[in-house]
């Protein structure tokens, strides 16, 4: 079965799909590796690593001929789904819930497309979870731009000029970015609050020796793991409840999320503007909008003094290792779905069902 690598060409994307170790793992196991020139030189994977660990380097012109599989990490461009072959296996984030054109474009073209953010989380599934191994990265990420732009240190010292106060954070939405946040904060030796609408996670919270923030809204969580989505009369009583308190705070990280929504609004600008000069927001939902009405997805803002940093793909940004957990995702997905090399399509199985966004009519 051959599996290929393209470099990814979305803007600013710097990861690959597949790193070395996991081509070895693989060309071991069955499967033919083609890869892109260049695919990994952004993470910090040359194409001498990928040759010693028995992938083929093509070009782009010659890198879809008789793929049966493309492992990716952004979505296809159309000109990329063009080039593909009817009854493709392709592996990536497709953003099934947020972009119908980019799947329709898929189904037309008969693509047999399994979407990374689609795969249930359930145990079994977890070596696959990519959703998981991307938040980990962008939420430890989200607390080194925020100890780089604050203007205070983040540890409580004792020096001989004094003491010097730890620095206050707070980190909203307690999911698998947040709870990597308080994790990283609390390292940088910040004392740290935490929030979120899930009443579960109180306890994972507090385990990671932060405190938890009740703002008095306690939302639902659906039999997946989710939150749902907040009442408005609910979101403006989280909004006024957050107003009083985020003077306190000098970091405020922020990664709540709604799968297939907007991300839910959380601070107002006149919330921003009660915080003290210096302060700094990171928005890790920035993509999806932004948690803070000052967020510019993309940019970094500076609204009365306070720094909004709404910087966009943060996993990308720590390229080598988003790369290495993801390439392990892929691949568990990939082996379960043609084990040692030969399509096995099992539709009676919760990961292979759930996953699949878009089938060849009549294949497969
Ligand atoms: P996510 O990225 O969809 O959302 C991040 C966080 O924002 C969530 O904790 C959510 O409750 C919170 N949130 C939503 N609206 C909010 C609001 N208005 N205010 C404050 N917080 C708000 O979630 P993520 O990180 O993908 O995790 C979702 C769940 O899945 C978690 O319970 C996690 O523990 C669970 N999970 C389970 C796995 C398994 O294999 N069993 C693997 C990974 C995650």
């Amino acid at each position: 079965m051959r599996v290929v690598v393209p470099k990814e060409t979305a803007p600013g994307e710097r990861r690959v799909a597949l790193v070395p170790e996991t081509i070895s793992k693989l060309a071991a196991g069955g499967y033919e590796l083609r890869v892109e020139r260049d695919a990994g030189a952004a993470a910090g994977f040359l194409d001498e690593s990928y040759a010693e660990a028995g992938a083929e380097l093509v070009e782009r012109s010659a890198l879809y001929e008789g793929a049966q599989v493309v492992a990716r990490v952004a979505p296809p461009s159309a000109d990329e789904v063009a080039a593909l072959a009817s009854g493709t296996l392709l592996i990536g984030f497709l953003h099934p819930l947020t972009d119908p054109e980019g799947i329709a474009r898929l189904r037309e073209r008969g693509v047999l497309a399994f979407a990374m953010e689609s795969i249930p989380r359930i145990t079994r599934a977890q070596s696959m979870d990519a959703l998981s191994s991307q938040a980990t990265v962008a939420g430890y990420k989200a607390v080194l731009l925020a100890a780089n732009s604050v203007q205070k240190l983040f540890p409580m010292l004792m020096t001989a000029a004094g003491t010097i106060a730890p620095v206050r954070a707070l980190v909203i939405g307690a999911g698998v970015a947040g709870l990597q946040a308080i994790a990283t904060a609390r390292r940088l030796g910040a004392v740290v609050s935490a929030f979120d609408v899930r009443p579960a996670v109180r306890e994972q919270v507090e385990s990671l020796g932060a405190s938890f923030l009740d703002l008095g809204v306690t939302g639902e969580e659906t039999a997946g793991g989710y939150a749902t989505e907040l009442t408005p009369d609910q979101q403006a009583q989280q909004q006024a409840a957050l107003e009083e308190r985020i003077p306190d705070f000098d970091v405020v990280i922020t990664t709540a999320a709604i799968p297939g929504r907007p991300a839910p609004r959380l601070i107002p600008v006149s919330a921003v503007e009660r915080m003290r000069p210096g302060s700094v927001i990171v928005d890790v939902a920035a993509e999806t909008g932004g948690n803070c009405e000052v967020t510019v997805p993309g940019e970094v803002v500076e609204h009365g003094g306070v720094v909004v940093i709404g910087t966009t793909n943060l996993p990308s940004l720590m390229a080598f290792h988003a790369s290495q957990l993801y390439s392990r995702n892929v691949a568990a997905l990939l082996q379960h779905l043609a084990p040692g090399g030969e399509l096995a399509l099992d539709w009676e199985d919760e990961i292979t069902r759930e996953t699949c966004v878009t089938r060849p009519e009549g294949g497969s």
